[in-house]
């Protein structure tokens, strides 16, 4: 099966080429540089070059494939962001969904796949919320919601099989978000805003391009919530990070402190609840992480990083 992957340079593109391959098909990655170029060919896909917003070139681009994944994202690497930081990533979201779904019809794709965030919506409080939940209003968080929406409406106009698949909190070695997390406690910098009891729903990468691999091989149309089996608070992910690094244990800040450095969208992200159940996915596509709770998926990172000497001479060898 050639499956095209947008986004296929990026943490979560990268493992859905590399296991994409390990399956036996075969990914077309797209890209926009000679690195990029590179980067698809060492994992052992096709790279193709093309603008995410040029239907003609995307489409000439994924000629062939029978299935379109949409992981590419501009999310910004940096802690504090302010509106306009986000409009390359609504950009992406809403015009890239639009001309890669237009693409997939046109190259007689059967199946798109859209990745978005659970924390998009939410149940009421001290529930673990499914499918079903309500959005919440948060404008950055709107451009998510929409590209499902386009997402949808390409399908049906379109004949294919859109499947919607909403990822927990992303974490591994070489995920910006996860290493800027260890930075901070190395430095001694607050994590824990409101004492870190916002409980969230994680996901190894790995898990997150597994999910993907599962959805091109099965597909069918839904929208599923992609994580791992256990929700768990901030104050448990950084305190076992702390620990394995061999860091200070996380400090605390309040949230309208931490609105003064890192921005209102991060400050209150970090003091968010998003606990939510993979139980549709697993059921529907006979599914397993790899790395069922953070415990497991930090070792592996930790692992990883210690053999790069990230983040500095202080963390302890195994
Ligand atoms: N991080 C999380 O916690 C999380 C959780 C759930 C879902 N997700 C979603 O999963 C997706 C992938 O995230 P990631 O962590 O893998 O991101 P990433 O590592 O930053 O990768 C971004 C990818 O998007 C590509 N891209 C960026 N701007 C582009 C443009 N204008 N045209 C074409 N391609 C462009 C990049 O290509 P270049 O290499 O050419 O820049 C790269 O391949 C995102 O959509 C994100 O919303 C993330």
């Amino acid at each position: 099966m050639r499956v095209f992957v947008a986004g296929a340079t990026g943490v979560l593109g990268r493992r859905i080429v590399r296991q994409l391959v390990a399956r036996g098909h075969v990914p077309v990655g797209l890209t926009r540089s000679e690195s990029g170029d590179a980067t698809v060919r060492s994992l052992g896909g096709e790279p193709r070059r093309a603008d995410l917003f040029d239907v003609d070139a995307l489409a000439k681009a994924a000629e062939g494939c029978s299935v379109v994944i949409h992981a590419a994202t501009a999310i910004p690497t940096k802690v504090r962001t302010r509106p306009k930081d986000w409009d390359m990533n609504d950009r992406i979201r809403r015009e890239g969904t639009r001309a890669l779904t237009t693409a997939a019809g046109r190259v007689g794709a059967g199946a798109y796949l859209q990745q978005s965030v659970v924390w998009a919506v939410r149940g009421p409080p001290g529930t673990i919320f499914d499918e079903d939940a309500p959005p919440v209003g948060d404008p950055i968080l709107a451009s998510a919601l929409d590209s499902e929406r386009i997402a949808r409406e390409a399908g049906a106009k379109h004949g294919f099989r859109t499947a919607i698949l909403r990822c927990g909190g992303f974490y591994s070695a070489d995920g910006w978000h996860t290493r800027i997390l260890a930075e901070s406690l190395f430095r001694g910098r607050p994590v824990l805003v409101d004492g870190g009891t916002g409980v969230w729903s994680w996901l190894h990468a790995e898990d997150a391009a597994s999910a993907f691999v599962a959805a091109s091989e099965w597909p069918k149309p839904g929208l599923w919530h992609v994580v791992d089996d256990r929700p768990a608070s901030l104050r448990e992910f950084l305190g076992l990070l702390a620990e394995k690094l061999g860091t200070r244990p996380p400090r605390r800040v309040s949230r309208s402190v931490a609105r003064l450095f890192v921005g209102r969208y991060t400050a209150d992200l970090l003091a968010a609840s998003f606990p939510t159940s993979n139980a549709r996915f697993r059921s529907d596509f006979r599914w397993t992480a790899s790395f069922p709770t953070f415990e497991k998926g930090l070792g592996e990172v930790v692992a990883a990083w210690r053999s790069e000497g990230f983040p500095g001479r202080q963390v302890p060898r195994a």
